[in-house]
């Protein structure tokens, strides 16, 4: 069966220092810990290779936030898959709506991302979400499929590796999170899209994580819904104990 995630996505936050403090917090808390849902921390990449070194594997994974579409070359700047897995790196993040809205990465090049991930054995957090525009004008089930079905070319297999994030634009950063029912609503609607193209037992078997404005009070309430598999965390992932908390959510 899928597994429950708990995934911090630490955006353009912390120095090295400060990230590699919160690493060794968040890893001494863990120790000994019942936990019934799996930890990855998506750190700058900057931060991937030191908080390697202080993260148990057993109980942490790491991901990085991006990885380039291509293999390596003349890409001033970029980092590619191989690079990301040769800090000991296990996930990646792709896809964010901030990635989406800021840097305009279309499905093609999220497509061709994802695909360079697999190739190189990193687990990809591929996120989807409606702005609030089309949650106000009823769109957002169709938006929010169509991004899902940029990966269709994938092989069974391939997509079978992948965990889904539904993130609402609208609710990231913002305070304000969808309710535990329109989570679950999102959540099942991704479910059944992916059953149409790959089956059910893949579509059951697909981790789809809730993100947006998820903190230690909401967490249980939308952990409890059963197509809702963890959260992707932002804010709430920058500080060890309220990170515990969403973590604690599952026990
Ligand atoms: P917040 O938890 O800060 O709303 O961010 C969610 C997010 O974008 C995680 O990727």
């Amino acid at each position: 069966m899928r597994k429950n995630i708990v995934a911090g996505n630490w955006k353009m936050n912390t120095t090295l220092e400060e990230g590699v403090e919160l690493a060794d917090q968040i890893n001494s808390l863990l120790q000994g810990k019942e936990k019934n849902c799996d930890v990855v921390i998506c750190v700058p990449f900057t931060h991937l290779t030191s908080v390697n070194a202080v993260i148990d594997p057993e109980l942490i994974g790491l991901g990085a936030e991006n990885c380039s579409e291509h293999e390596k070359g003349a890409y001033t700047g970029e980092i590619s898959a191989a690079m990301v897995k040769s800090t000991g790196a296990t996930h990646v993040i792709l896809g964010h709506s901030e990635r989406r809205q800021y840097f305009g990465e279309n499905n093609e090049q999220l497509l061709a991302k994802t695909q360079k991930a697999l190739e190189h054995g990193l687990t990809p957090i591929f996120c989807v979400g409606e702005v609030l525009e089309e949650r106000e004008n009823g769109t957002y089930n169709d938006v929010v499929a169509s991004q899902v079905e940029a990966l269709f070319s994938l092989s069974p297999e391939d997509f079978s590796k992948i965990v889904i994030a539904y993130e609402p634009v609208w609710a990231i950063g913002t305070g304000k999170t969808a309710t535990a029912d329109q989570a679950e609503d999102m959540h099942a609607h991704i479910r059944k899209v992916i059953e149409n193209k790959y089956g059910k037992e893949i579509a059951d078997n697909t981790s789809i994580l809730y993100g947006g404005s998820c903190k230690p009070g909401n967490a249980k309430e939308l952990f409890a819904k059963p197509d809702v598999d963890g959260g992707l965390i932002g804010g709430a992932a920058l500080d060890a104990e309220s990170f515990m908390g969403i973590i604690e959510a599952f026990n």
